[in-house]
């Protein structure tokens, strides 16, 4: 286990590292030859259309799909394929985009269960911790989760990861379904703060503007492969943003506000930058 909050490595070695992965659903791939690293104290966002595959990526970066090619290394050791717990054990945590919290059970509970591969007498200590760094729990614990609001329901979920003090943290659009204040908390303090502790995050949000404040490095994957990959800077410099990277009618952070349904998927041809913007060519996957 790391010490809290993770340290980078003094080789300054990626913490994840992600290479041609292609995964799918039986042995339909979804996802193809996505590659991508992230880097000890920075946030890598991913951002791209419903259906562009984001959520089958991180499934197989978390144990939950077995990848059918690729290799994902995590702290420089090969957990390509690795069940969520080993990976938890390895120091991954994952907020998946619902699901993430047992709606019946108290905040403390909640977090106790999170602490599971601890010994009982470091459970304590390790949610204190927690709770230091996310205090907007501390009056809730003996509430039941289901009785919070959408964005405290999202915080448990990050502080339930938190208690095993990950060296890398996933998370599948925390913001989706909350109120824009709470959106920013979320993104722009406790997920910059998490990077600023040393911890890596990858991010992928729908919010793309919001991810781009605070990212430092962007893919955008369109039909299941990263079409580009880039500094944020250059992305949010483009008029009508969200409608080149989300394939949404409205701008990025109206997208954001509205269900699924409001969202048009976009084919990479759509996508200007892809066919005309010589910077974005031939990217993929090559910070
Ligand atoms: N459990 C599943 N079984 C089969 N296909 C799935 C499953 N989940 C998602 N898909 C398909 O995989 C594609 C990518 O979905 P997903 O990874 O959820 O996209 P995103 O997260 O970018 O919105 C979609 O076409 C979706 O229909
Ligand atoms: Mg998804």
């Amino acid at each position: 286990m790391p010490t809290w909050p993770a340290e980078p490595t003094a080789d300054g070695r990626e913490c994840l590292a992600v290479h041609d992965i292609t995964v799918g659903y039986g042995t339909v791939p979804i996802v193809h030859g996505v590659s991508l690293t992230v880097s000890w104290g920075t946030v890598v966002s991913v951002i791209g259309p419903n259906g562009a595959g984001k959520s089958t990526l991180l499934k197989a970066l978390t144990g939950r799909l077995k990848p059918l090619s690729g290799r994902v290394l995590l702290d420089g050791a090969d957990v390509t394929g690795a069940a969520g717990n080993e990976l938890a054990r390895a120091g991954l945590g994952y907020v998946p985009q619902s699901g993430d919290i047992f709606a019946p059970l108290t905040v403390q509970d909640n977090l106790e269960m999170g602490a599971y591969l601890l010994p009982r007498r470091a459970v304590a200590e390790r949610i204190d911790k927690v709770l230091e760094t996310l205090p907007i729990l501390k009056p809730m614990l003996k509430r039941h989760a289901k009785t919070l609001s959408g964005g405290e329901r999202k915080l448990l979920a990050i502080g339930r990861c938190l208690v095993l003090q990950p060296k890398m943290l996933i998370l599948d659009e925390p913001t989706s379904n909350l109120a824009p204040a709470m959106a920013h908390l979320i993104l722009h303090e406790h997920v910059v703060s998490l990077a600023r502790s040393g911890t890596a995050v990858l991010l992928v949000e729908q919010r793309a503007r919001d991810a781009m404040e605070i990212c430092d490095w962007c893919h955008v994957m369109v039909a299941g492969r990263v079409a580009i990959s880039s500094a944020p800077e250059p992305l949010l410099a483009e008029q009508d943003f969200g409608e080149l990277y989300l394939g949404a009618r409205a701008s990025a952070g109206d997208a954001a506000d509205k269900e699924p349904a409001d969202l048009e998927p976009a084919d990479a041809a759509d996508l200007p930058g892809l066919r005309h913007d010589s910077r974005y060519a031939g990217t993929g996957g090559d910070e």
